[in-house]
């Protein structure tokens, strides 16, 4: 039988995506905010909707982008669960990550430990929209209001998510997103950035071309463009977002109704829409949740620890990260189960039937 991974890149219909290919062969326009991007970018603003959001070429430089954008040099608090390069922006810009634990429910930074851990030297928070729900995005603005804070949200995880009838993408000063292959909507590699304030838009528009528009130099920006090849793949995806995820909705209730005594995270059930970007369940112990990963690989089906490891604990920032034991302990326990446009309900019986297989009994 084929392998199963815990996602699968969605495709578009090829001839769509052969006929952007061919405006670019005609206007041998490749990159440099070419016309496809640009289109794209409008595409996109209208789709969320959103303003003021540039394509870059990735969810990591972005979220750099954004500490450039508001000169942080200083304390950045942040989550522990979180994939790592929500961590390694903040340690390249050469910040100092400060962890703030989770709520055991969302999963998303909790705001109470937020504010344990604000000192005079914070600038900024940046939190994740776990697995594309929301963060508690009313309290973290009261806290970042009260503390003179930029709130930056690694939404990487949310496109399609919405909050209060919008887009999870619009809260915070400045909202990345991850436009990769794994993503719900990518461009094959890509991302986004949306700012909130229009001065700030401006400053991040230059920075994504080394800090210039032509002769004139502003700033000491970065590469961080996008290709009109990758603008292709975006706009030809764009438009099947909402098949891809009511499929994927599809295959997460069957799971809901084969695994109901499962532990999972929970979203909130009012004023918000999920975009069903990941089915994650939480098992009673480390060992269990090897025993389960171990079985499933066993029959080449790959589910992920995501989140694993807790950041605190990475070798380059134990020392001075303290302790985070909700994150640690459910980072420990998470296993995200295969969950695509696509997937074919047997296997989604399958994989529900071996994570319900009780533990062996050991041989005595
Ligand atoms: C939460 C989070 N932040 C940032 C990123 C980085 O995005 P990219 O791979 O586009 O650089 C990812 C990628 O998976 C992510 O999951």
């Amino acid at each position: 039988m084929a392998r199963i991974n815990v996602t699968k890149t969605y495709l578009p219909n090829q001839a769509t995506y052969l006929n952007y290919i061919q405006q670019i062969w005609d206007s041998v326009y490749l990159t440099n905010n070419g016309p496809l991007l640009q289109q794209l970018e409008k595409d996109i603003c209208k789709f969320l909707p959103t303003k003021n959001l540039l394509v870059c070429s990735n969810g990591t430089i972005v979220l750099q982008m954004a500490l450039k954008a508001f000169n942080i040099t200083g304390e950045v608090i942040t989550t522990p669960f979180s994939y790592v390069a929500t961590l390694n922006a903040i340690v390249w810009e050469n910040c100092k990550a400060v962890f703030a634990d989770i709520d055991p429910e969302t999963l998303c930074i909790s705001p109470e430990s937020i504010e344990s851990v604000i000192t005079p030297q914070t600038q900024a928070i940046i939190a994740t929209h776990v697995y594309g729900y929301p963060c508690d995005v009313e309290r973290i603005n009261a806290i970042a209001a009260k503390h003179n804070l930029k709130v930056i949200y690694d939404a990487a995880h949310a496109f399609g998510s919405e909050l209060n009838g919008q887009s999870l993408l619009n809260y915070g000063d400045i909202s990345t997103c991850s436009f990769h292959a794994t993503k719900i909507f990518h461009t094959v590699e890509g991302g986004s950035i949306i700012a909130k304030d229009d001065a700030v838009f401006d400053t991040l528009f230059k920075l994504r071309q080394f800090g210039h528009i032509y002769d004139d130099y502003y700033l000491p920006g970065i590469n961080a463009k996008n290709s009109e090849v990758h603008a292709a793949m975006g706009l030809s995806v764009l438009p099947d977002v909402p098949k891809i995820i009511q499929e994927r909705k599809q295959v997460s209730e069957l799971y809901d109704t084969l695994l109901p005594d499962v532990s999972r995270p929970s979203f909130p059930k009012e004023n918000f829409s999920y975009n069903y970007g990941y089915y994650p369940i939480i098992l009673e112990s480390e060992a269990r949740t090897l025993e389960i990963k171990n079985k499933l690989e066993a029959e080449d089906i790959f589910p992920r620890r995501y989140f694993y490891p807790s950041l605190n604990m990475l070798p380059y920032v134990k020392e001075f990260a303290g302790k985070c034991p909700v994150s640690e302990d459910i980072s420990r326990r998470v296993l995200c189960l295969p969950l695509y446009a696509g997937l074919a309900k047997e296997d989604v019986y399958r994989i529900a039937h071996i994570v319900q297989q009780k533990t062996t009994p050991a041989l005595s």
